[in-house]
């Protein structure tokens, strides 16, 4: 799960993987900004860049995953907003923005091992316009995900463990965990969102100044 081969493997099968449906904390946290451009990394099938269309961004949909870039761009087609929507190949464990900026930068549920998530917040917040917004969403470690192997179960973290990832410049505006009911082989159970909200605040809408 780490690495892309698996991946473009589970993307090539018939079946569709996520619901389709936005994450939740995509939509808690982003239906009140004004809409501009977005970059959402690891966006599998593209639902959170088909939601954050019909809203009225601008969105960039990346992953390392090409056949699963190749499924969100059919969704994002189907769903009519091709138009506002491209899509871009990269690893997050070595993105670099390549002078490329967005007013959101989002990702959801990638877990990198080994602590990665960390050094992917640092290059992913450098991707964000000035006054712009990281929103990185993750799951937090619990018991309840029996199924997943100790280095799976370590590869998730708490908004807290990301600070140190955020560059001078930035200011963290929700750094927390949020319960949330999942549905996992036909049972419900009770998880938390790691979420960490931070705005670029540094060059953030200078007051033009006139003369000296
Ligand atoms: C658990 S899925 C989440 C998909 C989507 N964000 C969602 O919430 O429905 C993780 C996605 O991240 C992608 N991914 C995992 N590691 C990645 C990495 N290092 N760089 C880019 N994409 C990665 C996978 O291909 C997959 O599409």
């Amino acid at each position: 799960m780490f690495e892309p081969a698996s991946w473009e493997e589970r993307y090539s099968s018939e079946e569709k993987i996520w619901s389709g449906r936005p994450n939740p904390q995509l939509v808690a946290e982003v239906s009140a900004l004004t809409p501009g451009t977005a970059l959402d990394v690891g966006c599998g099938e593209g639902g959170d860049v088909i939601w954050l269309a019909q809203q009225g961004w601008q969105v960039t949909g990346a992953d390392f995953s090409a056949n699963g870039l190749d499924r969100a761009a059919r969704h994002a087609e189907e769903a009519g907003v091709a138009d506002r929507t491209d899509w871009w190949q990269v690893d997050a464990r070595t993105f670099a923005a390549g002078g490329r900026s967005f007013d959101l930068v989002t990702t959801h549920f990638l877990h990198p091992p080994d602590g990665g998530m960390v050094e992917v917040a640092r290059r992913l917040a450098g991707a964000v316009a000035p006054g712009g917004h990281l929103l990185v969403v993750g799951h937090a470690p619990s018991e309840v995900f029996t199924q997943l192997t100790a280095t799976h179960r370590r590869a998730m973290f708490v908004a807290e463990d990301l600070l140190p990832g955020l560059p001078e410049g930035f200011t963290p505006l929700v750094v927390e965990q949020r319960p949330r009911s999942m549905v996992r082989e036909g049972t419900p159970v009770d998880i938390h969102d790691s979420v960490l909200l931070a705005r670029r605040t540094d060059q953030a809408a200078a007051p033009h100044r006139l003369g000296r």
